[in-house]
């Protein structure tokens, strides 16, 4: 083992809170969605137990409905904002009314392997139960967040999409109001540098959001009836495709072959209509803003996460190596969440520009997959390299290699156990 895994693996013991791993302290101080499928998939490498731990702790959170929450408040902490009273959901474990990029299968599928492979008698009870909370939650995305069956999920709120502030946003947020019932009172400027995270006017709208969406009660029908923001997403798309395609390994090997067929139906809506958010002239995929119903041409990276999910044909990967290439040229660490000539970039600031590990690690999944290996191994190269020189950020500037945003990262933690493993 060398030193740095041993660093990541002590990362996520401190961050640990009793079988639930913090992003990072104060900051972060509860257990978020994605943030712990990724952290998941870290552990499944050393320590199978604990890895099925961080999922069956994530769906505590879950709702009847099927949701996965974005955030499940275990223990009170006053170092977040917005906490439960903002949130006004009635989950018994107190959880945000919104959601998270769906992680969950790939993670599931993953622990699931490594429980098998290194001998644990009871991996199918185990993994049962949380293929039952990964499938309610997959349905929970078709009927709640893609009502019309059109393969797209949508999002209703920019948290949802875990790219809070990035420029694809900025359009349909400018539609949102200002104002807001609740009182804000931000605590993420007290632990790190304003000019890392989104700007006041940001939160007020982030906030008119939860203020909208709790007057619904959180009903998924009322708040698609009035929502400012809609916007129908290809990187939480791809995302869920990757998943669905990896519940459909898990459903067979558990017997489940009607729920298989279920999620591959699902599945290849999702396919056609991301392969249809392909715009040539542009060399990337776009997501839809379903209030003004334009495509969103905002430069960003999910533009290029569908290869996670999809078997492209030459001339699509052709244009979107060609394209990724030229956004990264001159960083010191790729890929950068918004390109450096896009006039919305911003180095520093969240999802303007910054480079992301775990962003990385499913460009790198999709590069793979695609046959792209050299592209691959070069991102993989430029990800460990930073982590190596400045330790475990939550994310980079592209520019200089800085580590930005919270220190101590858990899923930065897990990428570089993932990213430094032999290349395929
Ligand atoms: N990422 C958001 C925050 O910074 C919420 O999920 O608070």
């Amino acid at each position: 083992m060398n030193d740095f895994i041993a660093k990541a693996r002590a990362i996520l013991k401190t961050n640990d809170r009793g079988g639930y791993t913090v992003p990072t302290d104060r900051l972060y101080p509860f257990q978020w969605n994605w943030d712990s499928a990724f952290v998941a998939m870290g552990f499944a490498g050393y320590d199978v137990l604990r890895a099925y731990r961080e999922l069956e702790r994530l769906v505590e959170g879950q709702w009847a409905d099927g949701m996965i929450p974005h955030i499940v408040f275990h223990a009170p902490s006053d170092t977040y904002f917005p906490g439960p009273a903002v949130w006004r959901t009635s989950h018994s474990v107190p959880t945000s009314g919104i959601t998270q990029p769906p992680v969950f299968g790939m993670a599931l599928k993953r622990v699931h392997d490594a429980a098998v492979a290194s001998g644990l008698e009871n991996a199918v009870q185990r993994s049962m139960p949380l293929f039952e909370a990964a499938l309610a939650w997959h349905r929970w995305w078709y009927a709640a967040r893609d009502p019309e069956g059109t393969g797209l999920v949508a999002l209703l709120h920019p948290w949802e999409s875990g790219s809070d502030n990035s420029p694809a946003w900025d359009l349909a947020m400018q539609r949102v109001p200002t104002t807001t019932e609740t009182v804000i009172v931000r605590k993420d400027t007290g632990h790190v540098d304003a000019s890392m995270r989104p700007r006041d006017e940001d939160y007020k709208r982030f906030i008119h959001l939860v203020d909208t969406y709790a007057a619904c009660g959180w009903d998924p029908a009322r708040q698609w009836e009035v929502a400012p923001f809609k916007i129908a997403e290809v990187q939480t798309t791809a995302i869920l495709l990757k998943s669905g395609e990896e519940l459909v390994v898990l459903a067979r090997a558990l017997g489940r072959t009607a729920e298989a067929e279920e999620l591959q139906a699902m599945n290849s809506r999702s396919r056609a209509a991301l392969l249809s958010q392909w715009r040539p002239k542009l060399r990337r995929f776009v997501s839809r803003d379903l209030v003004s119903g334009e495509d969103i041409e905002a430069p960003t990276q999910a533009g290029f996460v569908p290869l996670l999910a999809l078997d492209l044909d030459r001339d699509i990967l052709t244009a979107a190596s060609a394209e990724m290439t030229l956004w990264s040229d001159g960083m010191q660490v790729a890929f950068p969440s918004t390109p450096k000539t896009y006039s919305g970039f911003e180095a520093k600031r969240y999802w303007r520009g910054p480079s992301w590990a775990i962003i990385n690690w499913l460009l790198i999944d999709g590069l793979n997959r695609n046959g792209l290996t050299e592209m691959a191994a070069e991102l993989r190269r430029s990800t460990i390299g930073a982590i190596e020189k400045i330790g475990f950020a939550e994310y980079f500037d592209p520019i200089t290699g800085e580590g930005c945003g919270g220190l101590d990262f858990s899923w930065t933690a897990a990428a570089y156990m993932e990213l430094s493993k032999a290349a395929p």
